[in-house]
């Protein structure tokens, strides 16, 4: 028990590292280079957030450790792929701890092949009372890292690589193997990810600034946090669209801008937790944190806090605002809540959300489905329009049927008086 509320405090504190380290770039850097004679073939600057789960004697635990200012590349494990071996990168740390990038390319492209990440359980500085004890070695060959030969593959934004019960975030990364140079290519390969920031109107920088277009009604993308077990525990189907007031650099004014959250460049994280559950979404420099809460003795939760932070180019500093004493999204455990109509949520003054054809669930998901939904209030109303609408409708075709009838009754007996 102890521990699996220990483990879910870390994991709700990962999305927080993870946030950290894309946004304030608080996590050190660290560069590491393989050389073969005096050329540098693989050179990578990024920053690494490890997370990895071991069992104790009682149970399991977990650790997040940031990859430290002091490692470095094992010379004698790296190679530049002389030899029939593939190019490999070995960064090693701590007391026997590596984490290993190999790679490979086609004439054109380059990619990561596999990480491969190694702990050491003895180093009970980092695993303290773990039962096992030597080093674990853990891979993953779906890594995902991949750019044309000769440019810098570039990722600002957060990426969690997994790998047996460990997870690697790198971020703010910038990589190249099989270089031309003995620097990184000036060329950059961007990440998806970070690939256009979002569907902010262009700013014009004429005086007579004109109203920025509204970007429309955003799109519905499904988002979904899984556990450690790989069950997804969190799932949320709809719309976002940010409205935000900041000093504007180029007006020198606040500005009030809506930016719609684009699914397709939306990097979702989160965890989850018996009481408590988070959806982190990234978009290049905008990160939207969820925090949902539940209530054990009443069996229902709601959406208890909103965490915004933004660091768009026309803003004079990044701009962040926190919530977390928010009362939305109210539903019932074994329910999902659901919202088709536009619903406009108030995080503080200067920033609210709006959201379209919402649907979601933090707690007791089953199968990764959606359970019944409690539907708003705003959509009952807007259920009852047509309701009143055709009652009315029916009433008034009643009222035209009676003095009908009631009229051909008169007029009968008209008729019949001649
Ligand atoms: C915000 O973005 C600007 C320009 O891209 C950058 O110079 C600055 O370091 C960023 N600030 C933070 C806190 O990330
Ligand atoms: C690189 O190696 C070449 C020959 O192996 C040598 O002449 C040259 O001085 C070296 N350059 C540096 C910067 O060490
Ligand atoms: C097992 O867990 C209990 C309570 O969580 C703790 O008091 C005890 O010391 C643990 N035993 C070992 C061997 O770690
Ligand atoms: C693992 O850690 C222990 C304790 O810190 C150390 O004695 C041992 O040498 C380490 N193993 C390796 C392979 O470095
Ligand atoms: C990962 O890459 C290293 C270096 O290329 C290689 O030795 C190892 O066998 C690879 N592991 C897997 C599972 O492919
Ligand atoms: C190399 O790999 C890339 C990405 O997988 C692929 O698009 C490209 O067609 C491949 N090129 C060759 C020559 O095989
Ligand atoms: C550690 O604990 C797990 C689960 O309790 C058990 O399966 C495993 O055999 C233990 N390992 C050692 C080295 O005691
Ligand atoms: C990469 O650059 C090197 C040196 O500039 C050049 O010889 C090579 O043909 C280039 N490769 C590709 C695929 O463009
Ligand atoms: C954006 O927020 C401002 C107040 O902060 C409000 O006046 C405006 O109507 C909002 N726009 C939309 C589309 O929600
Ligand atoms: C921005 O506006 C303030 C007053 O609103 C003024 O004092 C300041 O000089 C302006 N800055 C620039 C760069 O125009
Ligand atoms: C997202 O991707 C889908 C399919 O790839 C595409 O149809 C859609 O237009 C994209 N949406 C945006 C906003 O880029
Ligand atoms: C749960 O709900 C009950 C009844 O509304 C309330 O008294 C209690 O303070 C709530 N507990 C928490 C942790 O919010």
């Amino acid at each position: 028990m102890g521990s699996t509320s220990k483990m879910k405090v870390l994991e709700s504190l990962a999305p927080l590292l993870i946030a950290c380290l894309g946004i304030l770039g608080c996590t050190q850097a660290v560069t590491l280079e393989v050389k073969e004679g005096n050329s540098t073939c693989i050179k990578a600057e990024l920053s690494a957030l490890l997370f990895i789960t071991y069992t104790t004697f009682n149970s399991t635990s977990n650790v997040s450790t940031s990859l430290p200012d002091s490692t470095s590349v094992d010379a004698a494990s790296s190679s530049c792929g002389a030899a029939g071996r593939p190019p490999w990168l070995v960064a090693v740390f701590g007391s026997g701890h590596a984490l290993g990038l190999s790679f490979a390319t086609n004439g054109s492209f380059y990619s990561v092949t596999n990480l491969t990440l190694q702990y050491n359980l003895s180093d009970t500085s980092l695993f303290p009372q773990s039962n096992g004890s030597g080093v674990v070695t853990v891979v993953s060959s779906s890594v995902g890292i991949w750019a044309p030969i000769n440019t810098t593959y570039r990722c600002a934004s957060p990426t969690t690589i997994r790998a047996g019960g460990a997870a690697v975030t790198f971020s703010a990364m910038r990589l190249e193997a099989y270089m031309p140079g003995n620097d990184l290519s000036p060329a950059e390969s961007v990440c998806t990810a970070d690939q256009t920031t979002t569907t902010a109107p262009p700013t014009t920088t004429t005086t007579a600034a004109p109203a920025p277009t509204p970007p429309g009604t955003p799109e519905t993308g499904v988002f979904s946090v899984t556990n450690s077990s790989g069950t997804v525990c969190l799932l949320a189907k709809m719309g976002l669209q940010l409205n935000v007031s900041y000093v504007s650099q180029s007006q020198n004014k606040t500005v009030q801008e809506l930016v719609n959250v684009n699914p397709n460049l939306t990097v979702t994280s989160g965890s989850c937790g018996g009481t408590t559950a988070s959806l982190v979404l990234t978009q290049q420099t905008t990160t939207l944190n969820f925090t949902f809460s539940m209530n054990s003795t009443t069996s229902k939760y709601h959406l208890s806090g909103i965490n915004l932070l933004a660091n768009w180019s026309d803003m004079t500093a990044p701009f962040s605002a926190s919530n977390t004493s928010l009362d939305y999204l109210r539903s019932m455990l074994g329910r999902s809540y659901m919202c088709n109509t536009e619903q406009t949520l108030l995080v503080v003054p200067a920033f609210s959300l709006n959201t379209f054809r919402l649907q979601v669930q933090p707690f007791g998901l089953t199968a990764s489905q959606f359970a019944a939904a409690e539907e708003c209030q705003l959509d009952q109303d807007q259920m009852l329009i047509p309701i009143i609408v055709g009652a009315a409708l029916a009433g008034l075709v009643l009222i035209i049927l009676i003095a009908y009838l009631i009229g051909r009754k008169r007029s009968h007996a008209g008729y019949q008086t001649i």
